[in-house]
């Protein structure tokens, strides 16, 4: 599985951990985010982690700025991504299984490592349940298109 893992300057740190850590796990990961602690714009890392995705240059995203909330809300603008900002792995799970999430979003200043390598291993490990849930992922996209 190919991930795309971004971030900006708060997030260096928590970049690296997440980022290992799964590397450790086998999977393939491309870091699109800045390596450094000098100030920058997290739209720049969401976009471009989310044209990664689109694409399907890669399989799925996580994004990391502060709160993990503006990052995301960068990369919802994109279409045919669906990112979700998670505090907790429950969520994380759940955003994939029922909602087809495709990029996981946290945020440095809000969790710790910890629960960071949970809500990752949550996230990749779900699968989408399809059903009833397609409805409704069909019907965001309508919302992207102008057909709804
Ligand atoms: C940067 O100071 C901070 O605003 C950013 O990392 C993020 O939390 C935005 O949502």
């Amino acid at each position: 599985m190919k991930i795309v893992i971004g971030n900006d300057h708060v997030a260096v740190e928590m970049k690296n951990h997440i980022k290992n850590y799964l590397e450790s796990k086998g999977y393939d990961i491309i870091n699109i985010g800045t390596d450094s602690n000098e100030r920058t714009d997290y739209p720049i890392y969401g976009k471009k982690a989310a044209d990664m995705v689109a694409s399907g240059e890669c399989d799925c995203g996580i994004l990391i700025c502060g709160t993990g909330v503006g990052i995301s809300l960068a990369a919802n603008k994109v279409k045919g991504i669906r990112a979700v900002v998670c505090s907790e792995p429950y969520s994380a799970k759940l955003a994939k299984q029922h909602n087809n999430a495709n990029i996981v979003a946290f945020g440095a200043r809000v969790i710790g490592p910890a629960t960071a390598e949970m809500i990752v291993d949550e996230f990749l490990n779900a699968e989408f349940e399809g059903g009833r849930h397609q409805k409704r992922i069909d019907m965001i996209s309508a919302i992207e298109t102008g057909q709804m």
